[in-house]
């Protein structure tokens, strides 16, 4: 059995469901506290699946976890639950540290306890935010230092120190990814591309943080999780693996282009103050998993990009839903002022 973390988040149910149609025979056990970011109906369409078993409960909660590896044989982890919006680590850096720390150092200590006597695989799903900020030229190798910007990629850069630790120190078979961006179905919309798609679908300004020339690599959410398979069933234990799309483009680029999909006009662009340590310039070097692993990014961005926009049109009701809650009060909060 695979335990699967943050499996109703974003890339977390992405993920379940690509195992759950590749690798059907082998069951997935899903932990995720459900804040505001999980979501159930994300996996619908799994109720019935005897082979998706669901627990709510928080990674930092030590008797909880222990508990789960004493009732089902793991034989592998892949670790997504995390706090992962720096505009909200920004407001409150402390659940940061209780997610992405002490949420890893307690799964990882289940796992070195359960796995005592070899076998096992710990995958550990960061962030190519851990290097800090580039340049306009060059990218982020996995020999990188680590030099995080926000309270967010100090927390994500914090757990994958822990998690060499635990490899150095115990042997414990940890494998960690690094990738860029993500963009697909089931993203929250607080992260700027559905954020933008769901604003300017209802013809509210669209928030671009200083001169909107931040440059980002965008990978389509369904590479990024054939990547951490790739890495799950071929990564080599204690390896760093970087994932990119290999698609860098500003910020204000990808705006114009939602703008553009959807008909409406560059008057919503609303340029407002920046973010405070804003990296400006992410971009990967991932001939490392090329290489090794054989994987590369299949879907091009115009596609993908197309895809979601429609993805997020057909899924109106969801993105709703969210944006009727405890979303409100967030978009209050982050963006009143700017
Ligand atoms: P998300 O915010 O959409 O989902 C996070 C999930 O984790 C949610 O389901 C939430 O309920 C769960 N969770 C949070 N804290 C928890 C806790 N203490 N215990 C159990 N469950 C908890 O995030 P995402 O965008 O899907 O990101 C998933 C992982 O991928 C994160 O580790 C993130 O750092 C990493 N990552 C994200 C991106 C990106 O572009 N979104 C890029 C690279 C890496
Ligand atoms: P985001 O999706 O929050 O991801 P990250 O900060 O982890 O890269 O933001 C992507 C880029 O878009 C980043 O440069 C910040 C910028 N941005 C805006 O300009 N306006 C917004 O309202 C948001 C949420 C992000």
């Amino acid at each position: 059995m695979i335990l699967v973390t943050g499996g109703c988040g974003f890339i977390g149910s992405n993920f379940v469901h690509l195992l759950r149609r590749e690798r059907p025979d082998e069951p997935v056990l899903n932990l995720d506290r459900l804040t505001y970011a999980g979501n159930l109906e994300n996996l619908l369409d799994l109720e019935g699946d005897a082979g998706h078993r669901f627990v709510r409960g928080d990674v930092a909660d030590a008797d909880l976890v222990a508990g789960l590896f004493a009732r089902h044989e793991i034989r592998a982890v892949v670790h997504f639950a995390a706090e992962s919006h720096v505009d909200r680590s920004l407001l409150g850096p402390g659940a940061f540290v209780h997610s992405n720390v002490a949420g890893t150092q307690v799964l990882l200590e289940a796992a070195r306890r359960a796995w005592d006597g070899g076998g096992g695989r710990f995958v550990m799903i960061s962030t190519d935010e851990v290097y800090g900020s580039l340049g306009p030229a060059g990218s982020f190798t996995e020999d990188t230092p680590l030099d995080p910007s926000s309270p967010y990629s100090a927390s994500k850069a914090a757990a994958d120190l822990f998690c060499g630790a635990y490899h150095r120190t115990w042997g414990l078979p940890v494998i960690i990814t690094r990738c860029s961006n993500n963009y697909g179905p089931w993203q929250f919309p607080e992260k700027l591309i559905p954020l933008m798609i769901q604003r300017a679908s209802r013809g509210e300004s669209l928030p671009v943080y200083g001169d909107g020339l931040h440059v980002r690599d965008w990978i389509h959410v369904e590479d990024h999780c054939r990547a951490v398979l790739a890495v799950l069933e071929s990564g080599a234990p204690g390896r760093v693996y970087n994932i990119g799309g290999g698609n860098e483009r500003p910020n204000l680029e990808i705006v114009r282009l939602i703008l553009r999909a959807l008909d409406r006009s560059e008057e919503l662009i609303a340029f407002v103050a920046d973010r405070p340590g804003h990296d400006r310039r992410y971009a990967m070097d991932s001939s490392r998993i090329r290489r090794e692993l054989g994987w590369e990014p299949c879907v091009p961005f115009e596609q993908g990009i197309a895809e979601t926009i429609r993805w997020y049109a057909d899924h109106r009701d969801w993105w709703e839903r969210i944006i009727s809650g405890e979303y409100r009060e967030y978009y209050a909060r982050q963006y009143e002022g700017r």
